[in-house]
């Protein structure tokens, strides 16, 4: 385990489990469908490289990058597109996969964007929930893992852009935060 984690809160191994459960759900729901799955970066690059292998239906992978919280791990509210699609959502079926939902104000914005853009359907899978931080009405229409209202690390989850890497999600020894 990294000198800075406190905690392992969800192991590889649950992650792929859950992940190739994920994959299944996907398989059978889209069977036959070309599904566009958009990834929102940079912090679901692990769960959707890891979850498009586990479906076995034709998929377009895209990706949006959308301002996350920088520096600090409290949400500002704001969300700006720093990389939209390269391709139209016109009377798409999507499928939006995140990290996390916290606020829900990141998501919530791209679901109205993406309906607006005129998408035939459109799912939020989320590899990690954490309802007790919405402050928008926000449901995920699937969720890998409940995690409690507290920072977590890894597995495409950063702070201050460090921890991406880890293949687990943890939890943040306080000290490495609040020293920043
Ligand atoms: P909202 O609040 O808009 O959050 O639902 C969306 C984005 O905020 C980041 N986020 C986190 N990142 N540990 C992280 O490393 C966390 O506990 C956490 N909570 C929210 C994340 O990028 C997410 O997509
Ligand atoms: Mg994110």
């Amino acid at each position: 385990m990294h000198d800075d984690i406190q905690e392992i809160l969800i192991s590889e191994e649950k992650l792929q489990e859950k992940i190739r459960d994920i994959g299944e759900h996907v398989t059978q729901k889209y069977e036959g469908k070309f599904p566009l799955v958009i990834g929102v970066l940079k912090g679901a690059l692990p769960f959707m490289a890891d979850v498009t292998r586990q479906i076995s239906t034709h998929v377009e992978i895209d990706f949006m990058d959308v301002s996350s919280y920088g520096k600090s791990t409290v949400s500002s509210g704001e969300v700006k597109i720093i990389k939209d699609l390269d391709t139209t959502v016109e009377g798409r079926d999507v499928i939006i996969l995140e990290d996390i939902i916290d606020s829900g104000l990141t998501l919530n914005y791209l679901v109205n964007l993406l309906k607006h853009r005129g998408a035939n359907s459109l799912k939020i899978i989320t590899l990690l929930d954490k309802p007790e931080g919405r402050k928008v009405e926000l449901v995920p229409d699937l969720a890998g893992f409940t995690v409690p209202d507290e920072f977590v690390v890894g597995y495409g989850l950063d702070f201050a852009e460090k921890y991406r890497n880890l293949p687990y999600i943890g939890i943040l020894k306080p000290e490495v935060y609040k020293g920043s």
